[in-house]
């Protein structure tokens, strides 16, 4: 890896505003010509596409947690080897829309699997790649489902992509509770974010914390 390439993840629970707030924040870097690229998960990659169908798609009820940790890693393997390493190695900023941390809040926490667990599938799907910055917007989970449960029916994504949005309040409470307590374990990371105001609001706050750290490995 390059010095000074930066690995910075968006998390939090549905609908908090990862995938908006990743688009704009790497927009701006390009802005700036910072070279960075968007990678999300599960997927990324021609395999964690075809496993982001199946950990997504809410007629799958079935699925075991554990069964579903390990779909989720393997898709994780895949693209940290496929995607994230290689850029990071071309100096190539990557900003990736989840990563370890979603796994630990919802299979560790969410389903019980337990948070040791999860970071221990973690570290051999990743090799143990962290991420230098994490984002996590907090937001109370009733207004992030009902932003979430909003777009999918407008974008038609109900059933492709809704099975977590299916889960009651309970599950979603507990996965904050995870986010929060994995941001507090590892305040050096973690910067928390109120996802909670207007579109503008909580990109300002991003950027002024995110952009000193993308600046500065530029040399500006
Ligand atoms: N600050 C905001 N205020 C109002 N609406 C927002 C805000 N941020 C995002 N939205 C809208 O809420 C919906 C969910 O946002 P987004 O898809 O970015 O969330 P997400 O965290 O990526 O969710 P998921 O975990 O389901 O992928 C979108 O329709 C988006 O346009
Ligand atoms: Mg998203």
């Amino acid at each position: 890896m390059k010095p000074n390439t930066l690995f910075m993840t968006f998390e939090g629970i549905e609908g908090c505003g990862k995938t908006t707030q990743a688009r704009i924040f790497v927009e701006t870097l390009h802005q700036r010509d910072i070279p960075a690229i968007l990678t999300r998960e599960p997927g990324g990659t021609r395999i964690g596409d075809q496993i982001r169908k199946i950990v997504l798609h809410a007629e799958n009820t079935d699925m075991t947690p554990m069964a579903e940790l390990l779909l989720y890693e393997a898709s994780r393997a895949q693209h940290v080897q496929q995607v994230i390493l290689p850029n990071l190695r071309n100096g190539i900023h990557v900003i990736c829309d989840r990563y370890g941390d979603a796994s630990v809040a919802y299979q560790g926490v969410g389903r019980h699997l337990t948070p040791q667990l999860v970071k221990e599938a973690n570290r051999l799907a990743t090799g143990g790649l962290q991420p230098h910055l994490t984002i996590l917007i907090d937001i109370d989970p009733q207004q992030g489902l009902s932003r979430a449960r909003a777009r999918n029916l407008a974008f038609d994504f109900a059933i492709k992509e809704g099975r977590f949005e299916e889960e009651d309040i309970i599950f979603h409470r507990k996965v904050r509770e995870g986010y929060l307590t994995l941001a507090h374990e590892q305040p050096e990371r973690f910067r928390i974010i109120d996802g909670s105001g207007s579109l503008e609001e909580v990109s300002r706050q991003i950027q002024d914390i995110a952009l000193p750290f993308f600046e500065q490995s530029q040399g500006k």
